[in-house]
This record gives structure tokens, C-alpha cells and sequence, in this order.
């Protein structure tokens, strides 16, 4: 397939405001890499048809925090003249390519995905699964091809949906033709970042666990937060030895710190790995490490909210943001749509040969 472009496709579900797990996971390496100039186009997608996959029954949820992950988006730094941000529901070359994609996919394919085999269980989907949610890594597929992407920046969970979207790919291309292109997954660089435990040492923040830290968040409420974070339930006076295995503060300062940090908050060490010395020997109080935390996420969200107060005060204007960003990935849709028609030989109106030969045919006959 001749591509030599180099595109980004990557989005969130709109359930939610986005928390410091998504701006250390995701959000964050998609400023770094809108910044970069290696990418000749940049996607980025509020999958609100994904969303609806396990809330059709909550569309109003759905359609509530569109803005809110589009604001969050905005405040972490994206910028629309330089990534396309875009709302998938708006692109119906999205579904239809879901529904040719489908016949590509066999139901036992589907159920030995790891990531539906999870979530299916997280959602207690067991005795009854929607199709729809069942078969979304086929709209995930859509969404990544359409757009004819080749990196797809995503959580380690999502690995299964690329891998699954890599077959769909080859298999289109085997017996349709060279039309479709091979994306690759770009995964969170350190361990910490991909994984960031809620604020009461949960494997996962959640919105219904209530661990979250969100970008929006105020200064206080970031502060509060941090206070009361899980630690060491052993680390009972100062002078006891700690123990960092599922210590939340320590995962953070892992996914957040670095040295600059220590100079400048906290100079009596030169590093983590002094920090953490300290603290596993006994001695360092948990309520000192947390300021210090707190420090630095004051310091990495201060930014944030600055963006988030002035794009809140013109709403319209983000929406107008959305919708010029939907028109101009619609037209890249239509594009590839118009390939994949073309190789499926489901292209009749466009193709005057067909016209022509069949017409032939048809006099030859007489
Ligand atoms: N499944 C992703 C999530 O849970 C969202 C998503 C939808 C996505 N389509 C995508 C991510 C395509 C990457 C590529 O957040």
C-alpha cells in the first residue's frame, strides 16, 4: 500500500471527565507528539458510538461529556490547528465500514479478545451481551482504517483491539486487495505512567470507586486528595520502616517525578531512589512525601486549568472547534470508503466500465 504519511488515530470514550491517569497514560504523549512534527495528521476521537455500546440506555450521559472530554483534551494542550479533533457518531463511513469489516471477524474470533472477555465481565455482560459492545473491536478497527492511521497511541488493555484490528487489515487486503493500512500500537513508556492506581491504592481509578483525580479539579481539592492518599498501612509513626509495594504516593512521584522536582521542592535528596531509600530504612513521615507530591502536581495541572478557564468561557467556540474538526475527518473517511468500495467491486455507479461491459454482454446476447 503506498503510504508514506505518518498518522495518528487515537481516542477516549466520552463516560467521563478525564483524570490524571489519562493525562499521564495518554493525553500528555499526545502533546509530545503533536509537538514532535513527525506526524503529517493527527486524530484524535470522542468514540461516543463506542460509549453508547454499554450506555445506550444513559444517551444523556453520553452526550453531557462530549464537552467535558473535549475541554479536557483542550486544557491538557492539543491544539486544533494541529490535531483533528473529531466526534465518531458524526461519521457514518464509520459504521459501514464496521458492517463490511464484519463479515472479516468470526464470533469465536470476538470471544477470546482479552480486552471484551474483561470487560464483559466488569459490566456483568455474562448472560446477556449486546452486540453491539460485543463486537465494537470491529468499529475500533473502522476507526483506526478509516483514517488510514499507522501509529495508534493506546493503553497496554487496548493491545488485543490492535492486534485484532492488524487481522481485519491483512485479511481485507488478501482477498480484496492492497486498500487498507497496517497501524501499529504506541504504548505508554513507563510502567507507572500506563497504569496509575486510584488514590486509595485500587489497581484503577474509576469514577464509581471515587479515587479519582480529575483535570479539573481545583487546587484544593487536588490538595485534599493528596493527603488522604493510601500509602503504607504498616508506615504508623515516623520512625517505622516503609514499604513501597502498592504505595499510591510512590507510584505517583514514579509516573510524575523527576529531578528538577527534587532541586527545586525537595533538595535534601538528589533523587527518588534516595526518596524511597529513606523511606523503606524509616524515618520520612508520609505527610512530607505527600506536600512533596503535591508540589508537583500543582505545578503540572497550574497549566491545565489556565487553558480550562478560558476555553469554559466561550462553550460555542469549542463546539465549532468539534465540528470543523468532524467535517475535515468525514472527508478523509469518505476517501477510504470510496477505496474499500472499490475494492469490494460494490462501487457500480462510479465504474464506467462495469457499465460498459455488462452493456457488451448484453448486445453480444441479442
Ligand atoms: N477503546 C478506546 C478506549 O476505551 C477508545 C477508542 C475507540 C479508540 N476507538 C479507538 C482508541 C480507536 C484507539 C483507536 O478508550
Amino acid at each position: 500500500m503506498e503510504n508514506k504519511q505518518k498518522i495518528i488515530l487515537t481516542g477516549d470514550r466520552p463516560t467521563g471527565r478525564l483524570h490524571i491517569g489519562h493525562y499521564i497514560g495518554s493525553l500528555k504523549r499526545r502533546v509530545e507528539l503533536q509537538n514532535s512534527g513527525e506526524f503529517d495528521k493527527i486524530f484524535i476521537m470522542i468514540a461516543d458510538a463506542q460509549a453508547l455500546t454499554d450506555n445506550f440506555d444513559n444517551p444523556e450521559k453520553v452526550r453531557q461529556n462530549i464537552i467535558e472530554v473535549a475541554l479536557d483534551y483542550l486544557s491538557a494542550g492539543l491544539d486544533p490547528s494541529k490535531v483533528n479533533i473529531f466526534i465518531q457518531s458524526q461519521i457514518s463511513e464509520l459504521t459501514e465500514l464496521t458492517f463490511f469489516y464484519s463479515n472479516l471477524v468470526t464470533v469465536s474470533r470476538l470471544q477470546r479478545n482479552p480486552t471484551v472477555k474483561s470487560e464483559i465481565q466488569m459490566r456483568n455482560f455474562e448472560t446477556s451481551i449486546p452486540v453491539g459492545f460485543f463486537t465494537y473491536p470491529i468499529s475500533q478497527a473502522a476507526d483506526i482504517t478509516a483514517f488510514k492511521a499507522t501509529t495508534v497511541p493506546v493503553g497496554e488493555d487496548q493491545l488485543p483491539m490492535i492486534e485484532q484490528c492488524k487481522e481485519i487489515v491483512h485479511k481485507f487486503n488478501s482477498i480484496y486487495g492492497e486498500t487498507l493500512v497496517t497501524p501499529e500500537a504506541l504504548v505508554p513508556k513507563n510502567e507507572a505512567q500506563g497504569r496509575l492506581p486510584g488514590t486509595d491504592g485500587k489497581q484503577k481509578m474509576s469514577k464509581s470507586l471515587g479515587n479519582c483525580i480529575y483535570l479539573s479539579d481545583d487546587e484544593k481539592t487536588v490538595k485534599t486528595k493528596i493527603m488522604s492518599m493510601y500509602t503504607d498501612p504498616l508506615h504508623l509513626q515516623v520512625s517505622d520502616p516503609g514499604h513501597l509495594e502498592g504505595n499510591a504516593v510512590f507510584t505517583y512521584l514514579d509516573a510524575f517525578s523527576d529531578k528538577r522536582h527534587f532541586e527545586e521542592y525537595l533538595p535534601e535528596y538528589q533523587d527518588l531512589q534516595e526518596l524511597k531509600d529513606h523511606y523503606t530504612r524509616g524515618g520520612l513521615g508520609d505527610v512530607k512525601v505527600k506536600k512533596f507530591l503535591n508540589n508537583i502536581m500543582q505545578e503540572e495541572l497550574a497549566p491545565i486549568r489556565e487553558r480550562r478557564a478560558s476555553y469554559e468561557k466561550d462553550i460555542p467556540a469549542v463546539y465549532d472547534i468539534l465540528k470543523k474538526g468532524t467535517e475535515a475527518a468525514r472527508e478523509v473517511a469518505a476517501q477510504t470508503m470510496a477505496d474499500v468500495k472499490a475494492a469490494m467491486k460494490i462501487n457500480y455507479f462510479d465504474d464506467a466500465e462495469l457499465i460498459k461491459a455488462q452493456s457488451e454482454k448484453y448486445q453480444r446476447a441479442e
